[in-house]
């Protein structure tokens, strides 16, 4: 029996049918109510609106639930690493053995970046902003490629595979390569290694000594982009979606989404997390200034990397990263005073009604910029990083909208607030 919503307005009666999702999340389709009634329902920030269904990733903000394609994020930080997660994302199932090997050779083939785009690189300013950089270097790969960004859906998905890898590899050379033009340094070359191996030799080689990152180097950055790598419709995925759905190629649309990723609300928490730990740490304060600040609402003076706009319990991604900072230390035999900031600043907050009654915890970016301090990346490339680690999300998501045969445009409306119709005035009787 089809569950359904009844909305009586304007003496009219008007009976939604109700979605229910997998994981019972449920939903009213509104998709008549425009025509059937006039209205349309008003939810700035569409914090209670669903714009799609997808099959990717299920969060459960309440519970502090994160699975990617139906595994626990703790069992995939136990157990993957960030390429196999990727594949697991973008394609709906772990890879086989045979399924990742081809998948990680098609990655190191394309890590490469062409001379041409190297000159993109070189054209900007080395004080440009590491994102302002990756965004435009991105949306060139449409000029690149363009055989695989013809911006028509059906020939598009043909070569999905290939766009796939090559968005996935380039935007990780190209976050090194940024890095290296930012620092004045010679451009290097990918190698034929793992995906992080590549990106921590791409970042850290001189051209008289190979950098060759421990183990356990590779194995915490693993872990950082793995725990990036989606995150249902977050501002970003759903830009992605929204420029995907005029019909946009997926190069384009990442680009956007970079620029999405690029706000201090969202992707860059993590830089601003830090620069709130290193001005706590060099005024040498208890962190009683910054919560007192954070309390009085407004949007500039936040506790940086707490809080979400879903999760109203713990972000799971900030337990598994929280947990994987001393020990990412203790094996890379450093310490960071910012860590010990970080903790009691946690401890502080969570005992801090206001923090407590309002459900905000830490969030992903609240440790993340430890671990990534850690392997000697810059605070300026922490959002690089993000991006990163979300490219097989974004993509997985662009996949979606251009592979729904009855997908639509995302046109949203609006409710009209400024000057009711009024005739044209001459210049000689203005003002
Ligand atoms: C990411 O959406 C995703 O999934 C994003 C992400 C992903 O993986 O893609 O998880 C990555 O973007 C994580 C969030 C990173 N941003 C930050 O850490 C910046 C600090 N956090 C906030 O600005 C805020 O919590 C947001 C932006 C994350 C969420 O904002 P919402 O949902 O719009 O929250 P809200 O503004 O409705 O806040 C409710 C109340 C307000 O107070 P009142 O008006 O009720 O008095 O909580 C307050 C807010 O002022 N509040 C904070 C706060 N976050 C919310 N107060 C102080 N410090 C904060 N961090």
């Amino acid at each position: 029996m089809q569950k359904t919503a009844l909305i009586r307005i304007d003496d009219k009666e008007l009976s939604l049918p109700v979605m229910v999702g997998t994981e019972g999340e449920k939903a009213v389709d509104a998709r008549k109510l425009r025509a059937d009634t006039g209205y349309i329902f008003y939810d700035q920030g569409y914090g209670n609106t669903g714009s799609c269904e997808s099959a990717i990733t299920y969060l459960d903000g309440d519970n502090g639930i994160l699975r990617h394609r139906g595994y626990p994020i703790e069992q995939l930080a136990a157990h993957s690493e960030y390429v196999e997660t990727a594949y697991l994302v973008i394609y709906g199932e772990l890879p086989t053995a045979e399924q990742r090997h081809a998948f990680g050779q098609l990655l190191r083939q394309h890590a490469p970046v062409e001379t041409q785009m190297l000159k993109l690189v070189e054209a900007f300013p080395q004080d440009a902003p590491p994102m302002v950089m990756l965004g435009a270097l991105v949306g060139s790969l449409a000029a690149f490629y363009p055989e695989l960004a013809t911006n028509n859906f059906e020939k598009d998905l043909k070569q999905f595979d290939l766009a796939a890898a090559i968005a996935i590899s380039k935007i990780r050379t190209l976050g090194a390569l940024i890095y290296r033009h930012k620092q004045g340094l010679p451009f290097t070359h990918p190698k034929d290694i793992s995906f992080c191996d590549n990106f921590l030799h791409l970042m850290f080689s001189e051209p008289y000594q190979d950098y060759v990152a421990i183990p356990e180097v590779a194995q915490a950055l693993n872990l950082i982009l793995l725990m990036h790598a989606d995150h249902e419709q977050n501002c970003s995925t759903s830009t992605t979606r929204m420029v995907g759905s005029s019909g946009a190629n997926l190069f384009t649309s990442l680009s956007a989404a970079i620029g999405a990723l690029s706000g201090p609300l969202h992707g860059g928490a993590n830089v601003a997390v830090m620069q709130m730990l290193q001005s706590i740490h060099d005024e040498h304060d208890d962190g009683s200034r910054f919560i007192e600040a954070a309390k009085g609402g407004s949007k500039s003076n936040r506790l940086m990397g707490f809080g979400h706009a879903v999760y109203r319990n713990f972000d799971p991604r900030a337990k598994v990263i929280g947990q994987a900072c001393q020990v990412v230390l203790n094996k890379l035999g450093k310490s960071d005073p910012l860590l010990d900031i970080a903790q009691h600043l946690e401890q502080a907050a969570l005992k801090d009604d206001y923090f407590v009654s309002r459900k905000l915890y830490p969030n992903v970016d609240f440790y993340s910029g430890i671990i990534l301090r850690a392997l000697g990346i810059p605070t300026n490339m922490f959002t690089v990083m993000f991006a990163i680690g979300r490219s097989p999300g974004w993509i997985a998501n662009w996949r979606e909208v251009a592979s729904n045969a009855k997908g639509r445009i995302y046109r949203p409306r609006q409710i009209y607030v400024g000057p009711v119709q009024r005739d044209y005035v001459p210049m000689a009787k203005r003002g």
